[in-house]
């Protein structure tokens, strides 16, 4: 196998991987947001949850445009539109509509969830037929 097929798996592991941290803290959101959503936790986990999510588009994106990926724009449109939410949420927490946060989250997490399955799994594909 050439360097640059392991270098295209170990890459969809880790994405994998850092999928699954994603997810994990999006439903830990929801969690401390619905059981109270006035806590100082909620607003810890929003930001761990940003910071993590900034991080893993930054390396996917790099990723992305070392290999002149075709659906580069989009895939970002998305990055940048669940960053925009969650900076949203983040506001209505620090503003006291902390009622508002659990909902919205579960709006994130149906809009990441669909993103891992569709522009995220297209851009594995690509990257397992080492390209
Ligand atoms: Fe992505």
């Amino acid at each position: 196998m050439s360097g640059i097929a392991e270098f295209n798996i170990a890459s969809n592991v880790q994405t994998d991987h850092e999928h699954q941290v994603q997810l994990g803290l999006l439903q830990a959101l929801c969690t401390a947001a619905r059981e109270n959503p006035d806590a100082e936790a909620v607003a810890e986990v929003l930001e761990q949850l940003m910071a993590y999510s900034e991080a893993h588009f930054t390396s996917e994106e790099l990723l992305m445009r070392m290999k002149s990926y075709d659906d580069y724009e989009d895939h970002l449109s998305d990055h940048s539109h669940m960053l925009e939410v969650l900076l949203e949420i983040a506001a209505d927490h620090a503003a006291g509509n902390s009622s508002l946060v659990a909902g919205k989250t579960e709006q994130v997490l149906a809009f990441i969830g669909h993103h891992i399955d569709t522009r995220d799994r297209r851009f594995a594909e690509y990257l397992r037929n080492g390209m």
